[in-house]
């Protein structure tokens, strides 16, 4: 079975047995059925550079359905089930003025698989909206809930990455948004980036669909598009460095970027250093770097999964060389 259409890098890889899971009993089926035996859960296919076959048993999360299990005041509860598209998502919330995660617009992937790497964009990020997922453990088959405590959320980080890796499947995310309908204050958060600059050029109010629109404006020049050319967004991400460390580089690089973390820690833009190392737009056959954004890897077209692995390991060499940075990969790289 192909699985070149289900990764947004466009790798052309085959997987041995695929299933695709519509409902939660034919999950639990398969979960029976596969029992002992290690598998693949396939979400949206975004974040992920897929290098070998996939000799493992693969499950497609396809699980459908948006419900509103509750309301509370101005505050709406969705339960979302893990197959829905997030953009679609974004979109069905601003058109239902639904507001909390309009500054997410045009993110790859699904919501099943949004926690793993708590998503985030444009000074927003998944926990900011969580209240809880349910997971089905893929041994015993238990049915859980964890709240947003329990998922253990930072930077692109979460359980699901960590202590929990490899032991569920995300069925469906519940998150806590504020119904516009009800409640005309609420904040919209602009103050990100480009974002305001973006909105003075589109007509009308400020409302959540104007910053939606302003981030798809954004996104869209600067990243590319999967079906366009074969991409998972931010291949690295920002490292986190100390404050000494930071202090002493700067001597060097004076106008090297960086964002305070706390007291003691700043993060630097991956994207800055990879380009100031002279990777943007070079490409090596099928494989290379975006010519607008350095942080994202591409494939031109037939890259093998191995090939964008090794212009990513030439770049994490060459910006530990020069900056004594480690960058790591934002996306999982999938071995078999
Ligand atoms: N920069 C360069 N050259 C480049 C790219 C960036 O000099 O080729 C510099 C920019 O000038 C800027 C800084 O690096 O000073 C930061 O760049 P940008 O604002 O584009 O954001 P980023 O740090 O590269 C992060 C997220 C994105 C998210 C944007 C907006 C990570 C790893 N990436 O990118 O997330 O959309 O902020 O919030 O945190 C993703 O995770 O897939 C992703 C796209």
């Amino acid at each position: 079975y192909s699985l070149k259409k289900h990764n947004t890098f466009g790798i052309s890889a085959f997987a041995k047995a695929y299933t695709s899971i519509t409902t939660l009993q034919q999950l639990e089926e398969a979960l029976t059925y596969f029992v002992g035996a290690e598998k693949f859960l396939l979400g949206g296919g975004s974040n992920m550079l897929i290098l070998n076959d996939i000799e493992k048993p693969v499950l497609h999360i396809n699980l459908k359905g948006i419900e509103k299990v509750n309301e509370n005041g101005n505050k709406v509860h969705l339960k979302v089930m893990a197959g829905e598209n997030w953009h679609e998502l974004v979109l069905y919330c601003v058109n239902n003025n639904f507001a909390g995660i309009e500054n997410l617009a045009l993110i790859p992937g699904n919501t099943g698989t949004a926690p793993i790497q708590n998503i985030g964009a444009y000074g927003v990020e998944l926990k900011d909206v969580f209240v809880s997922c349910e997971v089905m453990d893929l041994e015993t088959r238990a049915v859980k809930t964890l709240t947003k405590e329990d998922c253990n959320f930072g930077y692109r980080d979460s359980i699901f990455k960590n202590e929990a890796l490899g032991k569920f499947v995300i069925t469906s995310v519940t998150l806590e948004l504020t119904d516009l309908k009800k409640n005309n204050d609420y904040q919209l958060k602009v103050d990100y980036g480009a974002i305001k600059e973006e909105m003075q050029q589109l007509p009308g109010e400020d409302t959540i669909g104007k910053v939606a629109q302003a981030v798809i404006n954004i996104r869209t020049s600067k990243l590319p598009d999967p079906k366009v050319i074969g991409n998972s967004g931010s291949f690295f991400k920002n490292p986190v460095i100390d404050k000494e460390t930071y202090l002493k580089l700067l001597e060097s690089f004076p106008d090297m970027p960086s964002y305070q973390v706390n007291d003691n820690e700043v993060k630097i833009p991956a994207g800055w250093l990879i380009d100031k190392s002279g990777f943007k737009g070079k490409r090596y056959g099928d494989a290379g770097v975006h010519d607008r954004q350095a942080l994202v890897l591409v494939n031109h077209g037939k890259a093998t999964g191995m090939e964008i692995l090794s212009v990513a390991r030439e770049i994490q060499k060459t910006v530990k060389e020069t900056y004594g940075i480690v960058i790591e990969t934002e996306v999982n790289l999938i071995e078999n």
